[in-house]
C-alpha cells in the first residue's frame, strides 16, 4: 500500500516512509539495547507484528475552519494547526467517507466551528470507534450547546452512507467546557445501540463511546493469549490485575484461575469491567475502584497470597512507592506489560533484587509510530522480608 497522503504533515504516524520490516527490526533492536544497558540476560522473543494498516479502533478528530469546515488532526510540531484529513490508513477504510460527508453536511446546514481561543462556535470533535473482528462502527459528534443540531437530518445522512463497516451507534455529546479534551458533559444516543461489541477469541466486549479499550484489537488478543499460555494456570491460582482497565486480561485468565481481582482508578472503566465480566458469564472475578498504590497499601495484607500479578500501567510506569508495595505483596510470578520501554526497564531494575525476567517479548501494537508494547515475565528469586 502507498503511504498516506497526509504523511509528513500529520502528527499521527511518523514512521510510514520506513519499510515495515525495518520498523519491526529497529523496535526489536531497541529492546535488545535496553537489555544490554540494564544488564538483563534472558530470552528475547521475536517481535509480534500483525496487520500494519487499519489496525486502530478509535480516532478523535477535531473540527477546524480551513476553507469552510475542515475536520482532521493537528499538524506535527505546530501550535494547533489542523490538517483536513481525507484518509487515515492506520484507522479505517471508512474514515474518508465519513469525514467528507460530515463536513459537507454541516457546510450545507451552515453550522459554525468552535474556536478554542474565543470559545465561540458549535462543532468541536468527531469521535469514531470501529471494532475489527465484528466490523461495527460508532460515531460521536461533539459540539457546544450554542446551536441547534438537526438530529434526524444528521442521522439520516449517516445512514445513507455506503460504508464497509456497519453503523451501529450515533451519539451527540455536548461539551461546553473550556478544556481542549473531550468532556462528556451530556451525551444523547441519536441512533442505534448504546454500545458496539468487539470479539476477542470467545469473549465479547461492549465498547461505549467514552470507555477505554486497547487501540489494536488484533494485537491485544494475541498478547492476552500469550499471557494465558505462559501463565499455565491450573485453577488453583489467585491473580491480581493492577491497572485492569475494562478487565479484559482478567477475563482471559479467569477460566483457568481460581479467582481474579482487578484494580482500576476510574469508576466508569470499572463499570465497564463489571459489564464485560457479566456479558461473558465470568463469576470468579471482582473489580475494585482504587488507586493501585492506595489499594496495595491498605488492602495488600488481605491479598498476600496472590500467585500471579499482572501489571499494565500507563506510560509513566510504576512509582517507587508502588514497587515497594509490590515487593511486600510478594507474588511468585509477575507479568508486566508496558507501552513505554524506558519506564519498563527502569522498573525492572528496581524490582531486580527480588524478581528476575524469564522472557521479554515485544508486540508491535502501533505500526508506523515509534511506540512499542513489551511483555515481561518475571519470577520471584527472593522474598522481601
Ligand atoms: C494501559 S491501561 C491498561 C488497561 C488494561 N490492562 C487493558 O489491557 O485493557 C492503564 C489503566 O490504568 C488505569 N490507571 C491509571 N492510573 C492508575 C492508578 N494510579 N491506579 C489504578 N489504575 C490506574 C487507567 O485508567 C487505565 O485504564
Amino acid at each position: 500500500m502507498d503511504i498516506c497522503k497526509h504523511f509528513g504533515t500529520c502528527g499521527g504516524c511518523s514512521f510510514q516512509d520506513i519499510p515495515y520490516s525495518v520498523q519491526t527490526l529497529c523496535k526489536e533492536e531497541s529492546i535488545r539495547e535496553l537489555m544490554s544497558v540494564y544488564g538483563i540476560n534472558c530470552e528475547l522473543k521475536p517481535i509480534n507484528s500483525y496487520s500494519e494498516w487499519f489496525y486502530r479502533n478509535k480516532m478523535e478528530f477535531s473540527f477546524g475552519q480551513k476553507e469552510g469546515i475542515s475536520c482532521g488532526l493537528y499538524k506535527k510540531a505546530s501550535h494547533g494547526e489542523l490538517i483536513d484529513i481525507s484518509e487515515c490508513l492506520i484507522f479505517s477504510k471508512d474514515a474518508g467517507t465519513i469525514l467528507k460527508a460530515v463536513k459537507d453536511y454541516f457546510m450545507l446546514k451552515g453550522n459554525s466551528v468552535h474556536n478554542k481561543f474565543s470559545h465561540k462556535g458549535f462543532l468541536r470533535n468527531l469521535i469514531l470507534r470501529e471494532t475489527k473482528f465484528t466490523n461495527e462502527l460508532m460515531l460521536g459528534l461533539v459540539t457546544t450547546s450554542s446551536e441547534e443540531l438537526d438530529k434526524d437530518g444528521f442521522v439520516n445522512m449517516l445512514k445513507g452512507l455506503s460504508l464497509n463497516s456497519t453503523l451501529k451507534s450515533v451519539y451527540w455529546i455536548v461539551n461546553d467546557s473550556l478544556s481542549d479534551a473531550v468532556v462528556f458533559e451530556k451525551k444523547e444516543l441519536l441512533f442505534g445501540e448504546p454500545f458496539i461489541e468487539e470479539k476477542l477469541d470467545e469473549f465479547k466486549f461492549k465498547i461505549a463511546i467514552d470507555s477505554f479499550f486497547q487501540v489494536n484489537p488484533l494485537a491485544i488478543k494475541n498478547l492476552y493469549g500469550k499471557i494465558r499460555n505462559y501463565a499455565k494456570l491450573e485453577k488453583r491460582e489467585k491473580v491480581l490485575d493492577l491497572f485492569c482497565g475494562g478487565g479484559s486480561i482478567g477475563i482471559f485468565l479467569a477460566g483457568s484461575a481460581k479467582f481474579v481481582w482487578g484494580v482500576e482508578v476510574s469508576q466508569p472503566i470499572v463499570d465497564c469491567a463489571w459489564q464485560n465480566a457479566k456479558e461473558n458469564n465470568i463469576e470468579n472475578i471482582s473489580f475494585f475502584t482504587a488507586d493501585a498504590r492506595a489499594f496495595l497499601n491498605t488492602q495488600g495484607a488481605f491479598y498476600k497470597d496472590v500467585d500471579v500479578l499482572i501489571i499494565n500501567p500507563p506510560r509513566c510506569g510504576l512509582s517507587n512507592k508502588i514497587i515497594r508495595a509490590i515487593l511486600r505483596l510478594s507474588p511468585k510470578t509477575i507479568f508486566y506489560s508496558s507501552c513505554n520501554p524506558d519506564t519498563l526497564f527502569a522498573n525492572l531494575k528496581a524490582l531486580s533484587a527480588s524478581y528476575r525476567p524469564q522472557l521479554i517479548e515485544p508486540f508491535d501494537f502501533f505500526p508506523h509510530t515509534p511506540h512499542l508494547e513489551t511483555l515481561v515475565l518475571l519470577k520471584q528469586i527472593k522474598k522481601e522480608i
